[in-house]
Order: structure tokens, then C-alpha cells, then sequence
């Protein structure tokens, strides 16, 4: 179990410049932050530490700028709408001069928050460089990790600075977000009823196998049902088929016996322009010239009524093109059945990135139980692989 920075004591934390590093990567346009779901879920962190008279000095990524500074990926825009969240002043270091964010982490008035400017404009912080994440260390007295969308990288920001700085703990995101996924997989309540889609098998493997052995009944959905097909020998007409990976569907068909549940049927169309053509057919069905595009009406309702009689459900990827409708309504059935299963008591969990996504798109994100803010890292953790940003954490004393 990590200490988190409800472990730390009054005088720890009183005064003292906390190091936080968040997952602030949020979509933006043209300069204009498009969805603000990571900034607000590291509110309640951030207010902890205000609370208890911790003066926050914030770290994050934006993007993938390769270690040198690039407009596009500023975090300007991210300390204005933090500022606006907050109701406080958050002052903004524009310098990548790690001697002057120092600096100016001294000067933080209590009450404040500080942001510095895009940790990817650093060129040691991919390659987790011992002098910079030395560096980083010196921006503050403690150090908390909240960003658990980037927990799997192996970053000076993520896993380097806490050798040079303790106490190091987790931060309330961080904290919830390991307490929701973790019980899925080490105590889930049951049935527990895992539903994964998305467009490729090859990203999911690791997934499925670290799953199939813990859940009741795995529900899949996408395209990659098509690469199941294909092992199947059914006819996948233009679907999207790893070739590659049809050997390996094969096999985990054969070890998941019928725990692994694939789809019945399919929405199919010659191609995502041809909506209007959109037919659903049995999964033995799909022509040559037709692809698949949703599962289909009828898988809708019985993974429904899988989601319904659970007590555990966890989701990692749509169910087919939720963005172009009709496209979007075997999504949408997993999301309303997961809503309504949340009100009946059961504990529902949402993967980060694309299921998130659809998710928001429906408006549903606060009838789960919990929405995870990271996309790889959810799925990495899934995967039961060590997060470094994790692992560098204290360890809580055992009571
Ligand atoms: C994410 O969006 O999944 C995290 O912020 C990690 O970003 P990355 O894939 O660029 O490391």
C-alpha cells in the first residue's frame, strides 16, 4: 500500500512546497482546452494541500513536444482555466530554466499555486536523466504524484525526482484511481463482468490474458471481434482484421472456453460514408463488400443484460464507431446499462481514453463509479504490469 499525502502530518505539510506532479494532457484546438476532465479531477488534491497550508507547486506534461519548448504544447492556457477552477491565483513560469522555477517556488505566497511550464520541454525528462529529475527535486519539500495517466512512463517528472526528494506519496487521483482498479482485480464483488472493445486485438492481449482468469464473463466488442471472427473462419468481408494476430485469437479462444463471449451479431456497411446502407446481420452474415462497424442490436441487449446482473463491471474500449451514428449504438447500450447497473449497487468502472470519451459523449461519466483519467496506464495496470511512477512511491507502514 503508498502512502498518500493523508498520511502526512500537519508539520510535513504546513508551509512546506509541495511537488505535484498532475496529468494536465488535455485535448486542446487551436490553443483552447477542449475537454478540462483532467484539470478538474486534480482539484481535490490540489484543495487538500491549500487546506493544510501546503504551498502547491504544480508539474505536468502536454503532449509530445520532444524535449524542447513548442507554443503549441505551452501550459498557458491550462494555469488560466486551473485558476478559473480554483478561484485562486496560479502563477505561471514560462522558463525552463529549472534554477528560476526554483526561484520562484521559494516565493510562492501561501494560498497560491505555481505551475511550470511543460515538463517535455526539458530534454532529460523522457529519458529520465538523474540530473534533471536532481533538478526537479529542488522545486519543492515533498513530492505527490496525482498523475496517473502517466504513471507508466518511466519520466525524471514521474519515477526520477522521488530518489532525490521524500517524502513521496500518492495523491488523492492517484489514490482513487488505484483503489477502483485495483479491487476490480484483487477483491472484485460478483459477478464481475469485464466488457472490452476497440478497434485493434494487438493492444488488448496482455489485457485479455490478465483478465480472463479473474472475471466471470469477458464481453467483447469492435472491430476486434473481426480478428475472433477470422479465427472462427467466418467471413469478415473489408472488417478490420489483424492478420497477424489470427493465430494468437485462435488460441485464447481455445484456453478462455466460454468465459470469453464474442458478439452474435453486427451493424455492417461497405464503409463508414455509406451509413445510410448500415444493416445488422448475424456474425455468419457479413458480406464480402460490407464491414463491421458496431456490434450489433441484438449483442447489445445480451451483454446488457450480462452488464444488469453484475456486481462488478469494468469497460475498456467502444464498441464500435461511437463518433458516426447509427455506429455508436452498441456504445451507447454498454454505457446506459453500466448507468442504470450503478444505481442498482454495483461497482462500474470506465477505462481512460476512448471509452471515456464515449462516455462523456453520452453525458454518463457521473453515473459510474468511477471514470478512469488514463488511457494507457488504465490499460497497463489492467495488464498487471508495475506503473514506475507507482512503484516509486512510500510505502505506508503496515499497522
Ligand atoms: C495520456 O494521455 O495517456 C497520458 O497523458 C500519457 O501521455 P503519453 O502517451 O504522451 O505519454
Amino acid at each position: 500500500m503508498k502512502k498518500t499525502v493523508r498520511d502526512l502530518t500537519d508539520a510535513e505539510l504546513r508551509g512546506k512546497r509541495a511537488l505535484v506532479r498532475t496529468d494536465f494532457n488535455v485535448p486542446m484546438d487551436d490553443g483552447r482546452i477542449t475537454d478540462d476532465t483532467r484539470i478538474r479531477a486534480a482539484l481535490p488534491t490540489l484543495q487538500f494541500l491549500l487546506e493544510k497550508g501546503a504551498r502547491p507547486v504544480v508539474l505536468s506534461h502536454l503532449g509530445r513536444p520532444k524535449g524542447k519548448p513548442n507554443e503549441k504544447y505551452s501550459l498557458q492556457p491550462v494555469a488560466k482555466r486551473l485558476a478559473e477552477l480554483m478561484g485562486i491565483k496560479v502563477g505561471f513560469v514560462e522558463t525552463t530554466d529549472t534554477d528560476e522555477a526554483t526561484k520562484a517556488s521559494h516565493d510562492l505566497p501561501a494560498g497560491e499555486i505555481l505551475l511550470l511550464e511543460n515538463t517535455r520541454f526539458l530534454g532529460g525528462e523522457e529519458t529520465n536523466d538523474p540530473r534533471l529529475a536532481r533538478a526537479l527535486a529542488e522545486l519543492g519539500d515533498f513530492f505527490v504524484n496525482d498523475a496517473f495517466g502517466a504513471a507508466h512512463r518511466a519520466h525524471a517528472s514521474t519515477a526520477g525526482v522521488n530518489a532525490h526528494l521524500r517524502p513521496a506519496v500518492a495523491g488523492l487521483l492517484m489514490e482513487k484511481e488505484l483503489a477502483y482498479l485495483g479491487n476490480a482485480l484483487s477483491n472484485p464483488q460478483r459477478p464481475f463482468v469485464a466488457v472490452l472493445g476497440g478497434s485493434k486485438i494487438s493492444g488488448k492481449i496482455d489485457v485479455i490474458e490478465s483478465l480472463l482468469p479473474k472475471v466471470d464473463a469477458l464481453l467483447i466488442g469492435g472491430a476486434m471481434a473481426c480478428t475472433f471472427y477470422r479465427a472462427l473462419g467466418l467471413e469478415t468481408g473489408k472488417s478490420l482484421v489483424e492478420e497477424d494476430r489470427v493465430d494468437m485469437a485462435a488460441d485464447i479462444l481455445d484456453k478462455a472456453g466460454t468465459r470469453l463471449i464474442l458478439p452474435h451479431d453486427a451493424m455492417v456497411a461497405p464503409g463508414l460514408d455509406s451509413a445510410a446502407s448500415a444493416r445488422s446481420v448475424g456474425r455468419d452474415g457479413i458480406g464480402t463488400h460490407e464491414a463491421m462497424l458496431d456490434i450489433g442490436p441484438g449483442t447489445s441487449e445480451s451483454y446488457a443484460r450480462a452488464i444488469a446482473s453484475a456486481r462488478t463491471v469494468l469497460w475498456n474500449g467502444p464498441m464500435g464507431v461511437f463518433e458516426t451514428p447509427p455506429f455508436d449504438r452498441g456504445t451507447r447500450a454498454i454505457a446506459l446499462a453500466m448507468a442504470d447497473a450503478t444505481t442498482k449497487g454495483a461497482t462500474t468502472i470506465v477505462g481512460g481514453g476512448d471509452s471515456a470519451a464515449a462516455v462523456a459523449h453520452e453525458g454518463l461519466s457521473d453515473s459510474m463509479s468511477h471514470v478512469s483519467t488514463g488511457g494507457g496506464a488504465s490499460l497497463e495496470f489492467l495488464e498487471g504490469k508495475p506503473l514506475p511512477g507507482v512503484e516509486a512511491l512510500d510505502e505506508k507502514a503496515e499497522s
